[in-house]
């Protein structure tokens, strides 16, 4: 699955720190967009710096990494790495956001919050490796990745300086940056303007902008790639088994494969069956509320799983308490500080939880939806002869009488001396309601028979 290390993945040929009379050197997180492309050249000119591109292979959609590294050095970048950071991002960062069951705001599972902190862990590195002091990134000023990117960056070495350009440039609309583009030999390809902002990976795909911006018109069908329309997908559902070993998944279908292995054949089964769209209106740490749309059809179908198998195998409350810190590891990870001392305390936690999440769970796919219709485990900690209301029963009822009279005990000590002091609690309005309402009735009939005997006397 990871492309062997080659020409591609080749380490820059350059010296270890600029040269005495060298220009200082920055490194660039690079994607091949126009907006990154115009950086390279931005950084030379406006700073007089010597950029070194890094790009990062997460998974997304690309035209090859080949021409997204020979478009860097192109556009006059004196170097290029390109990583393929797939495998760590499963096995370093998505096992750690399954165990949280990660889900900003309930909804959104942190596709590109997650990948930031492991690019900026290699521009970091790469700025190491040939001593530049500077680190960019081509975010804009209103969004979340630029907090994403910096935080990261200076929670890893706080020494270095960071550049963002597209914040700082006073190309005002994309037809101002493709002329400056033009005019500066940064190639531009002559395609219409791509009518949404999107950013990807194996985890999965966030697209906004354009008529999206109307939280009231539905999502276009073009602006999904990775889920097919579920009236469209199969008449006939599909079902998948998953295996668990501690928390992380290893197995499909019974078939053992690696993480990421797995996450690209659930990206395959679930987006086809029509499973993994989101349509939402997120909070942003900077405080604007934003349409998104995402597609993560892997993703959502682990989560559920992974969910699934931990209803059977967490005691009680190790489940409820994990409920809180599972939110706040998603905030953390969302704002930016995936490399906090907080977040890493919740690491410690959540990864002691997942000693028994070892099992299988099985799932339906079908025309949209994905639903759990078994799970089992050898730490199970459903115990049928509790459960079950058959002969085989092996529950004490009469332990229930006294286990209610002791939990209940301290309301009831409270409620006795709230009707001792005539001060009838909130939820018994409707009652006295219902009761005066009774009374009236009453005292209106025995007004008329009282009549009707002093009549008939
Ligand atoms: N709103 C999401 C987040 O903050 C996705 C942002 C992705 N960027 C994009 N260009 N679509 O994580």
């Amino acid at each position: 699955m990871t492309t062997p290390i080659n020409d591609l993945h080749a380490a820059p040929q350059l010296s270890a720190a600029p040269a005495p009379g060298e220009k200082e050197r920055v490194v660039l997180a690079y994607s091949g967009g126009l907006d990154t492309s115009v950086c390279i050249k931005w950084l030379q000119e406006e700073y007089n710096l010597d950029v070194i591109a890094v790009v990062g292979d997460l998974g997304q959609e690309h035209d090859g990494l080949a021409n997204v590294k020979a478009k860097a050095l192109a556009t006059g970048a004196i170097g290029c790495q390109v990583v393929d950071m797939r495998e760590t991002f499963a096995e370093q960062y998505l096992t750690c956001a399954l165990a949280a069951n990660a889900l900003y705001e309930n909804k959104y599972p942190l596709v590109s919050a997650l990948s930031r902190p492991l690019i900026a862990k290699h521009l970091v590195a790469v700025a190491h490796a040939y001593g530049a002091k500077y680190i960019a990134h081509g975010c804009t000023g209103k969004g979340n990745d630029q907090v994403r990117f910096e935080s990261s960056v200076l929670m890893l070495d706080p020494s270095l300086q960071i550049l963002s350009p597209v914040r700082d440039w006073d190309l005002g609309c994309r037809s101002d940056e493709i002329a400056w583009a033009a005019a500066h030999d940064v190639p531009v390809k002559a395609t219409a303007e791509a009518p949404y902002s999107i950013d990807d990976n194996l985890w999965g795909r966030a697209i906004e902008c354009g008529v999206l911006e109307d939280p009231w018109c539905e999502p276009p069908a073009d602006i999904y790639t990775m889920t097919v329309d579920p009236a469209e997908a199969p008449d006939a559902p599909s079902y998948v088994t998953i295996d668990f070993e501690g928390g992380v998944p290893c197995a499909l279908n019974g078939e053992k494969l690696s993480f990421l292995e797995i996450v690209y054949a659930l990206n395959d089964i679930a987006g086809g069956n029509g499973f993994g769209r989101i349509d939402m209106v997120e909070n942003r740490l900077v405080g604007v509320k934003s349409r998104e749309c995402y597609e993560a059809p892997a993703a959502l179908t682990l989560i559920q799983a992974h969910k699934a198998l931990e209803d059977l195998c967490l005691e009680r409350s190790v489940l409820h308490y994990k409920l809180t810190i599972e939110q706040a590891w998603a905030d953390q990870v969302y704002n930016g500080l995936w490399f906090s001392p907080l977040k890493e305390a919740f690491d410690a936690f959540l990864s002691n939880t997942q000693q028994c999440v070892t099992g299988t769970v099985k799932l339906k796919l079908y025309k949209g939806s994905c639903t759990v219709v078994g799970r089992k485990s050898a730490f199970s900690l459903y115990d049928f002869g509790l459960a079950t209301y058959d002969a085989d029963d092996a529950f004490d009822h009469q332990a229930a009488k006294g286990f209610i009279d002791i939990h209940s005990l301290s309301c009831k000590v409270w409620a006795e001396n709230r009707l001792a002091n005539d001060a009838r609690m909130p939820s018994f309005a409707d009652v006295d309601a219902t009761n005066a309402a009774y009374k009236a009735v009453v005292e209106e009939a025995e007004g008329i028979i009282d009549a009707a005997e002093s009549v008939t006397a």
